[in-house]
């Protein structure tokens, strides 16, 4: 039974590249091949989440194109060419009315003034659906595009996310709720003591506020996270509502959900106010043969350099270009101290360490959504495999990461969804308007009504 008397459900976020998580993706013919520029593509999945009563649609995003072998590049899109995603979401939030709106942004490549304002935009915008998955980009190039040589180290922009956050929240807070009382009569638009300046002076931030808009209808958007190296997990402990977590073994899953709700009460927050959702990666069919022969169909399609070009993002970079893929990884070739993505690098080491597999097998592991759980097989097995994480406390709810679009997603919503409903795990219909209220989350009070 949850906190909110309701019987403990599932939460669901449908997570979307273009063309879909798989790196063949793009070539499946019944992928969307020009997804990076058609919004049509996007508005149509995002009724399509909302129709099977998803919580939310989730757009990832990066600061840069990826870098490495352009060759092998040209022949894997992701991340090459796409929508900006809050500029997305707001079509989004046009042509539906419950599914929630949740948009990666970087705290290392923008500043919290105007975060505030675009995520409480697109909060007003869709009446209360809107998130915000805060990273600090593992993306080394990135910082080549806003006028730094290199990447702030690891250990500093997560000090610089936390601070970050901490502004973007007390900004949104610049507003009472009931600040405007818009009386003509009185010829007043709105109370000045119910406007506050935030006056914060940090060690990377200077904001005075207050912030130029009204407070969100969320009065926060829903703040996400996405980090889990030990950094990454003391800030979801102190500021994430939602975590998003790459384990592909359901007892790591379960150590890292015991883990990061243990760290909770010292920050005065219970077990109920953060969700753990694992990516979960999945292949749908009529008989698990079919499931299969499709995963076997996208596998077929991958072509060595775009392999070997995914293990090197995957390992922040590491150039793999003069290793044969049919021999095993050498373990020296993998940058531990990694200023890129701890967990991602972490994750590649301990299949090595493991299995020792060759490049290639290596590299066919990491295809479908990197360090992901991948599920292959009929409705009941998939939704068999999300109940036992769900009821082993691996998860909360899953980011649902279709391997190819649409046609991937129409698959979970038509055949997985109805099963997960079947067994009392998913809703059949919203229980709220937002998306606060559909994830059991509650409406954070002013920092300044709280301080009385
Ligand atoms: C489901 C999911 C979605 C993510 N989305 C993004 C994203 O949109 N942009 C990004 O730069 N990193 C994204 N990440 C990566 C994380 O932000 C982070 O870099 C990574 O988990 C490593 O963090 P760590 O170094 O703290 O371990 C995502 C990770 C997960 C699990």
């Amino acid at each position: 039974m949850s906190g909110e008397g309701r019987a403990r459900m599932m939460r669901l976020g449908a997570h979307y590249h273009p063309t879909g998580h798989h790196v063949a993706s793009w070539l499946h013919p019944k992928a969307q091949i020009d997804a990076g520029s058609n919004a049509e593509h996007y508005l149509d999945m995002a009724r399509t989440a909302e129709r099977g009563r998803f919580d939310l649609v989730f757009l990832a995003d990066s600061s840069a194109t990826r870098g490495g072998d352009l060759e092998a590049l040209s022949r894997w899109p992701q991340y090459m060419a796409y929508f900006e995603p809050l500029t997305l979401l707001s079509a989004m939030s046009a042509v539906t009315e419950r599914v929630g709106l949740v948009a990666t942004a970087s705290t290392s490549f923008n500043e919290p003034y105007n975060i505030a304002r675009l995520f409480g935009s697109l909060d007003h915008l869709s009446h209360g659906r809107a998130g915000w998955n805060v990273v600090t980009s593992s993306n080394q190039t990135a910082s080549l595009n806003f006028s730094r040589e290199a990447h702030y180290s690891h250990a500093e922009r997560y000090e610089r996310a936390r601070e970050f956050v901490q502004v973007v929240l007390g900004l949104w807070d610049s507003w009472d709720d009931d600040a405007f009382v818009r009386d003509r009569a009185s010829r007043r638009y709105f109370l000045p003591h119910k406007l506050h300046r935030l006056d914060h002076r940090g060690k990377y931030y200077a904001v005075r506020g207050p912030l130029n808009m009204a407070r969100p209808p969320q009065g926060h958007p829903v703040i996400f996270q996405a980090g889990s190296s030990e950094t990454g997990r003391e800030l979801a402990a102190e500021t994430a509502e939602v975590v998003f977590i790459q384990e592909q073994s359901i007892d790591k899953a379960r150590a890292f959900y015991a883990d990061v709700k243990g760290r909770l009460a010292k920050h005065g927050r219970a077990p109920g106010d953060l969700k753990v959702m694992p990516g979960f990666a999945t292949f749908v069919g009529r008989t698990e043969a079919e499931a299969r022969e499709q995963h076997a169909f996208l596998q077929s399609l991958i072509h060595p350099d775009v392999g070997r070009a995914l293990l090197s993002a995957e390992l922040g970079g590491t150039d793999l270009s003069d290793l044969p893929i049919d021999r095993p990884l050498p373990i020296e070739r993998i940058p531990v101290n990694t200023n890129a993505s701890q967990t991602t690098v972490r994750n590649v080491l301990d299949v090595v360490q493991r299995e020792n597999p060759t490049i290639r097998q290596l590299y066919e592991r990491f295809s479908g959504a990197r360090g992901s759980a991948l599920v292959i097989g009929t409705a009941a097995q998939v939704a068999d495999a999300m109940e036992e994480w769900f009821r082993k406390e691996a998860a909360d709810g899953f980011i649902v990461q279709p391997s190819y679009l649409p046609g991937g997603l129409d698959d979970f919503v038509e055949h997985v969804i109805p099963e997960l409903q079947r067994r009392g795990l998913f809703r059949r219909e919203y229980e709220g308007r937002t998306l606060r209220e559909n994830l059991g989350l509650a409406r954070p009070a002013s920092r300044y009504r709280a301080a009385g």
